[in-house]
């Protein structure tokens, strides 16, 4: 059976900063200090409308970085797939939609919604059609566009979200290595802790006024704090059993950026030292599917993966849903 490998990681996030003083001028009652401490975030970054800066376009310009990485054209591409919950549009997917815009006409391509761990839950889409034969040369991309359904009158939400793309370009090899495991869970019965109502990120002008938005996220912040930790920890143990590796075995574990504190709970769980944990969301925020391949992309090119290294990536979010996955690192 193939096992897959990572040939390149890009990733992009719009120019636009909005730091936490940028917030604390709106009406929203918060200040720097309660963001930093609560959270760990500084600042994140917002596509404008103006520009070209949709979920298609951050996804697009995420996935020629990795490209030009992994040194393929995109006609070489077989499968494109896209975790996201902020698609332009209901349909066609945002995978098509970045097909169309690389150009890459041999694939076939469809989105995954599961929260934060989309990028993950495509991820293994991904693994097992190249395992069973399917497809040899596959994309695979996280992005978002939380911005355009956030409330920026929810001071408990709007603090902690943005938007940004990461991708990989994977390939099949046919020893063993690469994406050692991957593994997933959800629980339905918690929908209601994050949830948008209604629609998607391609808003009718008719309902761009906020106050008329049907579809603003929804979140209970604290009750979904409480059960991160205990989540992220179960299913990073289990991949770990699954490969026989001990925590201390970890080179590096990329996880999911929802808030420095779950972070830092989740490594003091695995008793793995912060400094094998890469974080950026003091500069970047929650881009919910886009974290992981973002930092991923980051702790590539700034040189903390080399080859053979283990990397352990982990996500949760809204679905629930929480995943894991084990990589040797072939770059
Ligand atoms: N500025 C100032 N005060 C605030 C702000 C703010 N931006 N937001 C909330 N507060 C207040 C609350 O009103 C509350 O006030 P009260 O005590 O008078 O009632 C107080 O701060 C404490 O609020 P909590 O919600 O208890 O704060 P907590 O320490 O839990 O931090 C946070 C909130 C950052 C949202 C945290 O709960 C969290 O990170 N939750 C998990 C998020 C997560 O993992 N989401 C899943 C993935 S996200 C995705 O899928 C898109």
């Amino acid at each position: 059976m193939d096992s897959i490998r990572i040939l390149g990681t890009g990733s992009y996030v719009p120019p636009q900063v909005l730091t936490n003083q940028d917030l604390e001028k709106m009406d929203i009652d918060t200040t720097d200090e309660w963001i930093m401490r609560r959270s760990g975030i500084k600042e994140r970054r917002i596509s404008s409308t103006g520009r070209k800066e949709s979920t298609t376009d951050l996804a697009t310009h995420a996935s020629l970085n990795a490209i030009e990485m992994a040194e393929i054209s995109p006609e070489n591409l077989d499968m494109i797939v896209v975790g996201t919950v902020t698609p332009d549009r209901q349909f066609p997917s945002a995978a098509c939609m970045v097909q169309k815009a690389l150009r890459a006409d041999n694939a076939f391509a469809f989105d995954v919604s599961a929260g934060c761990s989309g990028f993950l839950y495509a991820l293994t889409v991904v693994n097992n059609a190249i395992q069973c034969g399917m497809c040899k040369t596959a994309l695979v991309v996280g992005v978002e566009r939380l911005s355009s359904i956030t409330n920026w009158r929810d001071r408990s939400t709007c603090v902690l979200l943005a938007d940004g793309a990461g991708a990989v370009v994977v390939h099949s090899m046919p020893d063993q290595g690469g994406v050692l495991s991957t593994h997933l869970k959800s629980d339905g019965t918690l929908w209601d802790l994050l949830y948008s109502s209604y629609g998607n990120s391609y808003t009718p002008e008719i309902l761009q006024c906020i106050d008329q938005k049907p579809f603003h996220l929804k979140m209970e912040g604290n009750r979904l704090f409480k059960r991160a930790i205990g989540c992220l920890s179960e299913i990073a143990r289990e991949a770990l059993q699954h490969n026989s590796l001990s925590s201390k075995e970890i080179d590096l574990v990329v996880p999911h950026q929802a808030n420095i504190r779950i972070i830092q709970g989740l490594a003091n769980n695995l008793r793995i030292p912060m400094e094998k944990v890469y974080t950026n969301i003091h500069k970047y925020g929650n881009t919910s599917s886009a974290t992981i391949p973002i930092a991923l992309d980051e702790a590539n090119r700034e040189g903390f993966l080399i080859k053979g290294a283990h990397v352990l990536l982990v996500s949760f979010g809204a679905g629930l849903t929480w995943a894991a996955s084990v990589l040797r690192w072939s770059i």
